[in-house]
């Protein structure tokens, strides 16, 4: 018998995560119920939004529950299937969570065709970040050619992708990211005007070099003193997406905002996002970032750790900014 291998939650953590809040264990892999899918998972994607969900308190998905197979999306291939609409062999992403096998309702599956790009691209550019990317500027951002679009986590699977399609828009694109490596990936590869390293000490002078003409769009990944930042050099009627505040997910206060104010004299759209507000248009979303990715006007990086037992590990390093690029662990 084939035998799975999961991480489970083991407590809440207060203040920052750690690996202690995790237990693996193992177990025969399950098999499908009527209606369900065996699939094997190949990639797991770790993101940001994990942290909210190793806690009770309310937020727009309910958290994981002690002893649960710990919550997250996963690329790989059916086993076996009880769904009329999969097949053994079928490429898959799924709910599946942190293990190497899961069962999943057939209808909380997306099929996915890796001939073209990398199987693990789904989790990435070509799937919820990368949605986010695209949703978030198109409906929220609405930036125009000429205008200045500003991303922080810029080198990051969201971020990557906002920048590159401020490009391909036209905009003059400028990133904030941690440290002159990160910072050199996204204006040399990725093609970004400019990008400020937030590390370096002085971002309000840098931000303010880097956008002579102010901020019309900032789409918004890391909230605190970035934000606050970020609003001094908001221009009038400009939009901020607030899409994550990554900077606060382990914080025990949240961050006071200092430069509120700036909303009001500019007449600043602030509009927060959760990607599944736009669930009916993901097909749309989709094709447009495959058609850039296929066409090379969408670079794309992953930081992956291999193997099952890096999970929490590669959690807590992600919310530390140790990932560079989309983070991933390759269960096979
Ligand atoms: N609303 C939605 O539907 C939605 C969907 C997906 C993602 N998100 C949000 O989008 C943001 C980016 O997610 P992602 O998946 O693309 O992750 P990511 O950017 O690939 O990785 C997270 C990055 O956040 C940065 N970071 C961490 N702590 C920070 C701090 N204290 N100050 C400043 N930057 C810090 C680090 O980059 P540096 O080294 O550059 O600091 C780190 O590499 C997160 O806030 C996430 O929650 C929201």
């Amino acid at each position: 018998m084939t035998a799975n291998r999961a991480w489970t939650l083991a407590s809440y953590p207060s203040g920052w995560v750690t690996e202690a809040n995790f237990k693996l264990v193992e177990s025969p892999a399950p098999s499908p119920k009527d209606g369900e899918v065996l699939v094997k998972n190949l990639w797991l994607s770790l993101d940001p939004y994990m942290r909210g969900r190793l806690s009770q308190q309310k937020s727009y998905v309910k958290g994981v529950e002690i002893g649960d197979v710990m919550t997250g999306e996963t690329a790989g291939e059916v086993l076996e299937s009880r769904h009329a609409g999969f097949k053994a062999g079928d490429k898959v992403t799924a709910p599946a969570g942190w293990q190497l096998y899961g069962c999943v309702k057939g209808e909380l599956l997306t099929k996915v065709d890796s001939s073209r790009v990398p199987l693990s691209y789904f989790l990435g550019c070509l799937g919820m970040p990368g949605r986010t990317a695209y949703f978030g500027m198109t409906e929220i951002g609405q930036p125009k050619a000429g205008e200045t679009v500003v991303v922080s986590a810029a080198s990051g699977a969201v971020g990557s992708v906002v920048g590159q399609l401020a490009k391909a828009w036209g905009c003059r694109a400028v990133g904030i990211a941690g440290g002159r490596q990160k910072c050199d990936y996204v204006t040399k590869e990725l093609g970004f005007d400019a990008c400020v390293d937030y590390k370096a000490g002085n971002v309000y002078r840098d931000l303010k070099e880097a956008c002579p003409k102010g901020i019309d769009v900032s789409f918004e990944n890391v909230g605190g003193e970035i934000m606050d930042t970020v609003f001094r050099l908001m221009n009038f009627r400009s939009r901020m997406i607030v899409c994550g505040l990554v900077s606060e997910y382990n914080a025990t206060e949240p961050y006071g905002v200092k430069n509120f104010r700036s909303i009001l004299v500019n007449r600043i759209k602030v509009q927060g996002m959760i990607v599944f507000d736009w669930l009916e248009r993901y097909p749309e979303g989709n094709k447009a970032l495959l058609d850039l990715v296929v066409a090379g006007k969408i670079k794309y990086r992953e930081s992956v750790l291999d193997g099952i037992e890096s999970a929490p590990k590669g959690l807590v390093g992600l919310l530390k900014g140790e990932n560079f690029g989309k983070q991933l662990i390759k269960l096979a």
